[in-house]
C-alpha cells in the first residue's frame, strides 16, 4: 500500500476521525475509543472513526482507530482511500504521526498460504497533513519494517531456518555503511561458542551467529547492540514440549526477527548513529543429535553450564551472542530481544513486554521508548537471589532455576542472561507474550506475529 499526501481527497471512500460527543448527525456513532462505523453519504461511502473524549486525547488513541478503519477498508475491498487527519487537536503532528502508523500497520494482513487472496488496498490519501514530510517517510518505513518482521514469524518454520535469516541479513547489509558476518557452526566450535553450537546441533539447518554492522556515524564512540533471540523453532529439544504450545513455536525467532526490522529500516532512513544487530540463530531440535538435559557445555565467556531443560535454549543461544557481541564488537550498551519465558506471559499478559536493566537510564529511555509507540515495557527486579538461583553443584551455572517450578522464571532466565554480559549496560526484553497474537486483529495488532519491538528500538535510538 502507498501512502501519499495531498490537498484534496479524491477517492470516494472516506476516513474521518471525530470525537465522542462532537459528532452531529451519524446514527447509531457514538465516538468511542476505537469505534468504526461505515455510512452512505452522497455518493461516498464513509468510515468514521471514534477516537473517545477530546480531553483525554492521546497518540495511541489515533493509532489504534485509524488501523481499526483502515481495517474497515479491506474488508470492504477499495482500491484507493483519503484519510481526512484530524484538524485542530492538541500535539497535531504526534497525532498524524501516529495515524499513519495506525493506517499502515492496521492494512496488514497474512495471505502467504491463502489460496484466494483478498483485494489489496492500493493508494492510501493523507489529506490535511502538516507532519513534515521526512517524519512521515521515516514512520512509514518503520512500520514497512515491523511488517517485514511480522512476515518472517508468520512464514513456515520450515521456510525460515538459520541460514535463511542469514540470507535476509545480507540483503539488507548490501547497502553502503553496512557489513555482515556469519559464523557457521564449524565457526562455532572452533571459537567456543559452546552454548549456541549445542542448542542448534540437533537440527537439519544448522546454527548461525549472525552479526550485522550499520555505521551511520563512524567518528561517534556510542555504538547500541541490538541481539535477538533467533530460535526458528522450538520444539524445546529432548525436554520436548506438548502439544498445545509447541504449535506457535515458529515464532521463537521473532526477537532477530525485530532486530532485522530494525536494521532494514535503518537502511532506509540512514541515521548518523550507529548499531550493531545480532542474531542468535538455532533450530531447537529433537533428535539423535540433540544435546542432552544434564550435560554440561562451555560458553564462549568460559562459564560452564549444566542443562537443567533444553527447553530453555533462549538464554543458551544469547548468552553465547551477548558475550560474543562484547568481547569483539565493543557496544557501549547491549539490549537483547527475545520470546525468553512462558513467565512473562503469566505476569504480564499480551500487551506489554517484561524490562530488565539494572541501568536506571536505559530504563527509562526503554520505557518512555515503549510508552511512545505503544510497545509498552514494565521493569522488573534483577535482585541478586535470581542470580543464585541460576548456580549449578555440577557446573558454572544451569540453565534453570532452583526456585519452585515456575517461581519467578522470567527473572531467573533475564538473570542467567545477565552472567554473561561483564562490563557493558545491559537491558533485557522478555516479548514471549507481545510478539504474537493468536487471537482476533485489535488496533494496529494483527493476528499472529505482531513485530514487536522494532518501531520501540527505532524510537529509542532516535531513529523515529
Ligand atoms: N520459547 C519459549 C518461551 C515462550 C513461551 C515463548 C510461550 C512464547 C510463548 C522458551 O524457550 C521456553 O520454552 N521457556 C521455558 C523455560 C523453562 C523450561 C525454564 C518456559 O518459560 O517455560
Ligand atoms: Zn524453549
Ligand atoms: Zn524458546
Amino acid at each position: 500500500m502507498k501512502i501519499i499526501r495531498s490537498k484534496q481527497a479524491k477517492y470516494p471512500t472516506l476516513l474521518k476521525f471525530a470525537f465522542a460527543g462532537e459528532i452531529g448527525d451519524v446514527p447509531d456513532f457514538k465516538a468511542k475509543d476505537g469505534e468504526v462505523a461505515v455510512r452512505y453519504e452522497q455518493g461516498f461511502t464513509v468510515v468514521y472513526c471514534g477516537l473517545g473524549k477530546r480531553e483525554a486525547m492521546a497518540p495511541h488513541k489515533a493509532r489504534t482507530a485509524a488501523a481499526n478503519g483502515i481495517r474497515t477498508v479491506r474488508k470492504l475491498e477499495r482500491m484507493g482511500l483519503s484519510v481526512i487527519l484530524p484538524q485542530e487537536v492538541e500535539n497535531k503532528p504526534d497525532v498524524e504521526l501516529a495515524c499513519v502508523e495506525g493506517l499502515y500497520l492496521g492494512a496488514y494482513e497474512y495471505t502467504e498460504y491463502k489460496s484466494e487472496k483478498p483485494k489489496q488496498l492500493r493508494t492510501c490519501q493523507l489529506v490535511g497533513a502538516t507532519a513534515p514530510t521526512k517524519k512521515i517517510n521515516d514512520i512509514i518505513a518503520a512500520c514497512q519494517a515491523a511488517c517485514y518482521t511480522r512476515d518472517l514469524v508468520n512464514d513456515n518454520a520450515d521456510a525460515i531456518f538459520p541460514e535463511r535469516l542469514a540470507d535476509e541479513a545480507r540483503q539488507i547489509c548490501r547497502q553502503e555503511g553496512f557489513t555482515v558476518t556469519v559464523l557457521t557452526e564449524i565457526m562455532m566450535e572452533k571459537k567456543g561458542l559452546g552454548l549456541i553450537h549445542a542448542v542448534g546441533r540437533g537440527a537439519d539447518r544448522p546454527p548461525r551467529l549472525i552479526i550485522m554492522q550499520y555505521k551511520g556515524a563512524p567518528d561517534k564512540p556510542e555504538k547500541t547492540a541490538i541481539v535477538g533471540k533467533g530460535i526458528t523453532f522450538d520444539s524445546g529439544g529432548q525436554n520436548l514440549k506438548p502439544s498445545g504450545s509447541i504449535e506457535t513455536m515458529r515464532d521463537d525467532m521473532s526477537g532477530a526477527g525485530a532486530v532485522l526490522g530494525v536494521m532494514k529500516a535503518l537502511a532506509e532512513i540512514k541515521p548518523a548513529i550507529n548499531v550493531i544487530g545480532v542474531l542468535a540463530a538455532a533450530h531447537n531440535a529433537i533428535g539423535a543429535k540433540a544435546f542432552f538435559p544434564g550435560d554440561v557445555y562451555k560458553s564462549y565467556l568460559g562459564k560452564t553450564v549444566e542443562i537443567g531443560n533444553t527447553d530453555a535454549e533462549g538464554r543458551l543461544v544469547l548468552a553465547d551472542a551477548v558475550a560474543y557481541c562484547e568481547k569483539n564488537y565493543h557496544p557501549t550498551e547491549i539490549i537483547d530481544v527475545a520470546t525468553l519465558t512462558g513467565g512473562i506471559l503469566i505476569a504480564l499478559g499480551t500487551t506489554v513486554a517484561g524490562l530488565f536493566t539494572k541501568d536506571d537510564a536505559m530504563a527509562d529511555r526503554l520505557f518512555a521508548a515503549g510508552e511512545d509507540t505503544r510497545e509498552r515495557l514494565w521493569r522488573f527486579p534483577l535482585y541478586q537471589e535470581f542470580y543464585d538461583a541460576m548456580k549449578s553443584d555440577r557446573a558454572d551455572l544451569c540453565n534453570t532455576a532452583k526456585l519452585k517450578k515456575g517461581y519467578a522464571s522470567a527473572l531467573t532466565g533475564a538473570a542467567f542472561i545477565g552472567e554473561f554480559v561483564t562490563e557493558t549496560p545491559w537491558a533485557h526484553l522478555d516479548i514471549a507474550g507481545t510478539a504474537y497474537n493468536d487471537g482476533s486483529p485489535k488496533g494496529e495488532t494483527p493476528q499472529f506475529g505482531t513485530g514487536f519491538g522494532v518501531r520501540l528500538m527505532l524510537k529509542y535510538l532516535g531513529v523515529i
